[in-house]
């Protein structure tokens, strides 16, 4: 006869052995395995239950509670072990590399808005015989100013808001200056060629401004040509064409008069507004929106140079790359300085 005690003992440590067991089972099949040898029909507990009929009637009742319970908590254990280890395999299989997946592609950059604006830019008066130059960012002002017919502490200076090198003044040139306009390449391009010249200089400029439409980096493109017999049409086609081509078909130029030191007669471009068509709307007012400066190159510029102003004639213009690109439909930008914030945000947008 077995007793009470005894059993009691003997449920109790399968319970704890198969608790153990079950806890420190890593898969499924040793889990099955624990199933089978405590709870399988010649199992440890199955066994144990069956030597219930080996103690004492009276005591069986309480042993068969106690075996219940025991029976009970290992299948309940086994249950949520069970769930728990295919919850595992699950992740352990979504982490396997499926190779028909489409690939995680890394982050793929592009050309800077303002590049890309100068690339068009380039192509457009390309296309017309116009060849890209580029000149020193660092300047002498006798090519930004002087050759440019400034008087020698002309206030016109003063308008260009400029940065001056700290540097010995060169005898010949004057100040070391950071370039404020791309006109100085006019005079390196007169020098470097003999006319015809058809130039088209785009590079960075610098001038003592910071504000929502001013940086002081910025790009300006400017053209010249110098030829016999070269009048304000010729100019006139030229700025009806570029602003076909980068802005839509249907804008218009006008030329209004204005000063410039370096261009006789000067003038302010205007190019009809694309938001209203010329009709006149808030962004504009009266349909126009202005472009930036042009003119006939003065004679006194030719003469810096060493050309004949009675058989060579020329017209140049200046504009602002920045100021074209925020005016082409669809780009608005509130603040001009985010061209060079370096924000990924703002920048993948275009
Ligand atoms: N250099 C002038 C500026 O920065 C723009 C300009 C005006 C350029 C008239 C020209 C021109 O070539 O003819 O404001």
């Amino acid at each position: 006869m077995l007793s009470l005690n005894v059993m009691e003992e003997e449920l109790i440590g399968i319970k704890n052995t198969a608790l153990s067991f079950i806890l420190e089972a890593e898969d499924l099949e040793t889990l099955e395995d624990v199933k089978l040898q405590f709870l399988g029909r010649s199992g440890k507990l199955t066994l144990t239950i069956k030597d219930i009929t080996k103690i004492p009637p009276e005591q069986r009742k309480e042993v068969g509670i106690l075996a219940n319970e025991v029976k009970q908590t290992i299948e309940d254990a086994i249950k949520s072990k069970s769930e728990s280890l295919k919850h595992k395999t699950k992740t352990v299989l979504r982490k396997k590399i499926d190779v028909t997946n489409p690939a995680i592609l890394p982050p793929l950059g592009h050309l800077h808005l303002v590049t890309q604006a100068i690339e068009e830019i380039s192509g457009i008066f390309e296309k017309i015989g116009f060849t890209r130059v580029r000149y020193p960012e660092v300047e002498w002002d006798w090519y930004a100013f002087t050759a440019l017919n400034f008087p020698p502490d002309h206030p016109a200076r003063d308008d260009w808001e400029t940065f001056f090198v700290k540097s010995a003044p060169s005898p010949k040139y004057g100040p070391m200056i950071l370039t404020p306009h791309t006109s100085s390449g006019q005079i390196r391009e007169m020098q470097r060629v003999e006319p015809p010249v058809r130039m088209l200089n785009i590079a960075k400029c610098y001038r003592r401004q910071s504000d929502v439409s001013h940086t002081a980096m910025f790009h300006q493109f400017e053209t010249l040509v110098i030829d016999e017999n070269i009048s304000i049409s010729h100019l006139k086609g030229v700025l009806d064409y570029f602003a076909k081509s980068y802005f839509g078909e249907n804008r218009k130029t006008r030329i209004r008069p204005y000063h410039f030191q370096f261009t006789e007669p000067s003038f302010e471009v205007d190019v009809t507004c694309g938001v209203c068509n010329g009709k006149g709307c808030r962004l504009c007012k009266e349909g126009w929106l202005e472009m930036g400066g042009a003119g006939m190159v003065h004679p006194n510029v030719l003469k810096a140079v060493g050309l004949d102003p009675e058989k060579y004639t020329g017209f140049a213009s200046g504009w602002g790359v920045e100021r074209v690109l925020m005016m082409k439909d669809g780009i608005e930008i509130d603040d001009l300085r985010l061209l060079y914030s370096n924000n990924l945000e703002f920048l993948k947008q275009f």
